[in-house]
């Protein structure tokens, strides 16, 4: 998608949301008394989310307008561009395939099956891929895959950063209870070496394999801890006399301890991993958008072949429920036009999402890389400046931790935050107090919050409590807190799948109306560059440091009269 973007702040609906925005005064309380139908038909299922938008600021006059707007920018249209692999990254000149990494194999598949991009078939590359990391899988879980003394796997440690680190790890906590008995999985990410100290400091190297997950292999962070890595699993084998003190045996040791995943297969050989033991995945897969595939390994061990199939499947029924759902029905479709309400009408800046689910735990933080790195943009993707915000800031912890910590903010602060909830019905353990099903009562926390927030308590329902009249303001809440309810069975693996590629799709939908490219991060360059380029300066060459800005210079400088 070449073409300049359509800027939508001049279109009539874009109008009419500017113009009802003004002194806009929502009223939750009257539409829900008015309009006995509000919460069925604000209420939408995708896969199998039950998504409930009824206790949004919104009205079927906004709802409308914020339609008009998705066909205005062609979200539909953009989106079929995506999944048949035109280079919709323009900055990088590269396809967006995530959707392709979850397509079922099998001739029945829609839409059509073979998808060829570039003269690449897709499809089988992917499933080949898949085949590999699956056998690969198993061998570790069933303990045919053994390390260099003939143990079994006990420990996987993923080596990555970024998106090489946060959705295997997002995944691998939202899935514990699937996770293989006797399997337990790490993961590495930051070049603080406090990190991968602590991570390995208590495990025997004859049982841990290392992941060097990297789609680039030249991350620093990553490269360094890998090697890192390399010298413990080396050191603590030579001491146990597993080992002998040559390159040979070394090498023995990596090929039955390391393996790889990455799209530059040549850097893992450089490396010293065998490329047998390397999974590749492909340029058109971004990093925030690549847990389901190769990237994904450590979880494919963890929760099996089988697992991880569900997973995929996962994503598959949203990406669906995304390609086929109408507008007006679709899920990912509304809550990006939602969000776009809110940041660029009603002055919201951030944006929370609120598991209760306490194995979701690193949800919110899987999130921020995917819609900031995605829509932190400030041009448009023909190179001109944006015309309007982009890029809420998310973030969140699961409830019911947050209510205790931060909701103070989010129920009685004067700032717009829209909240996601989510939460399953069943629990993965359910665990009795006395006669209270304690999931029960959790889940009673998750739909009081929603209630509060948007209807509140009037200063005449404070002062029918009794509550003394000075006291009245603190204790009144204005209601009227805009908040998305999404209700799922079980968190399987299939629903962590779906959860993910709804949230991928609502960074889509919103970053097709700012018209960026949701799928570069040239943001993230400078500093890295910056980074090698300091590195000299803090080791003490005077040059380098001389070459800083003052304060820059000074710090350093610090740092060096500080170091011990
Ligand atoms: O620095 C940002 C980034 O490029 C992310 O987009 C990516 O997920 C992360 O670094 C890690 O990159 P790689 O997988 O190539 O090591």
């Amino acid at each position: 998608m070449t073409s300049s973007p359509v800027d939508p702040t001049t279109s009539g609906a874009w109008q009419a949301l500017s113009e009802l925005a003004e002194g806009f005064a929502p009223d939750l309380r009257a539409w829900f008394a008015e309009d006995e139908g509000r919460a069925d038909r604000y209420t939408f299922q995708a896969a199998d989310l039950t998504v409930d938008l009824s206790k949004n600021l919104v009205t079927e006059e906004v709802l409308g307008h914020l339609l008009e707007i998705a066909r205005t920018v062609d979200v539909a249209g953009r989106y079929r561009a995506m999944i048949s692999g035109e280079h919709i990254n323009v900055t990088e000149d590269r396809a967006v395939l995530h959707t392709a990494l979850r397509r079922p194999s099998g001739d029945d598949l829609t839409p059509a099956a073979p998808l060829t991009v570039d003269g690449q078939d897709v499809d089988h590359d992917v499933h080949e891929v898949l085949d590999r990391i699956a056998t690969f899988a198993s061998a570790v879980r069933d303990g045919s895959w053994t390390g260099v003394t003939g143990k079994r796997v006990e420990t996987v440690v993923n080596i990555g950063i970024g998106g090489s680190d946060l959705g295997p790890v997002m995944v691998y906590e939202a899935l514990k209870p699937y996770v293989q008995a006797g399997l337990t999985a790490r993961f590495v990410s930051n070049i603080d070496p406090s990190d991968i100290y602590e991570k390995t400091a208590d495990l025997d190297p004859e049982t841990t394999l290392f992941i060097v997950a990297s789609k680039t292999f030249g991350t620093l962070e990553t490269l360094t801890n890998a090697r890192l890595a390399r010298e413990w699993l080396w050191k603590g084998l030579s001491q146990a006399g597993a080992i002998e003190d040559t390159d040979e045996s070394r090498r023995d040791a990596v090929s039955k301890h390391f393996v790889a995943v990455s799209t530059a297969l040549d850097k893992v050989e450089a490396f010293g991993i065998d490329p047998t033991n390397a999974f590749g995945f492909w340029d058109w897969v971004g990093g925030r958008y690549s847990v389901d595939s190769a990237i994904g390994t450590s979880v494919a061990i963890a929760i099996g072949p089988d697992g991880f199939a569900d997973f995929l499947a996962g994503f598959h029924a949203v990406d669906e429920h995304m390609r086929t759902a109408p507008l007006e029905a679709n899920v990912p479709v509304l809550m990006g036009l939602l969000n776009v309400w809110y940041s660029n009408f009603l002055g919201a800046q951030s944006h929370a999402v609120l598991p209760y689910a306490q194995y979701l735990h690193r949800f919110p933080a899987y999130l921020q890389q995917l819609t900031m790195e995605s829509n932190g943009k400030s041009v448009r993707w023909d190179g001109t400046p944006v015309v309007t915000d982009t890029g809420e800031v998310f973030w969140g912890e699961p409830g019911t931790n947050g209510q205790h910590a931060f909701y103070q903010l989010i129920h009685q602060g004067t700032r717009l935050i829209p909240a996601d909830f989510i939460a399953t019905a069943n629990p993965a353990h359910p665990l009795q107090d006395g006669d209270t099903d304690v999931h029960a009562l959790f889940l009673a926390n998750f739909f009081a919050q929603t209630k509060a927030l948007a209807f509140g308590k009037t200063a005449d329902e404070v002062r029918a409590e009794g509550t003394a009249e000075a006291v009245v303001p603190a204790r009144t809440f204005s209601g009227n807190r805009p908040t998305t309810s999404i209700l799922a069975p079980r968190l399987t693996p299939s629903v962590v799948g779906q959860l993910i590629a709804l949230y991928e799709h609502i960074t889509f939908v919103e970053g097709t109306v700012w018209g960026i490219d949701s799928f570069d991060q040239w943001g993230v360059e400078l500093g890295k560059q910056l980074a090698l380029q300091i590195a000299p300066a803090v080791q003490g060459d005077a040059d380098a440091l001389a070459s800083q800005d003052p304060s820059t210079k000074s710090l350093i400088a610090k740092y060096l009269e500080l170091r011990e």
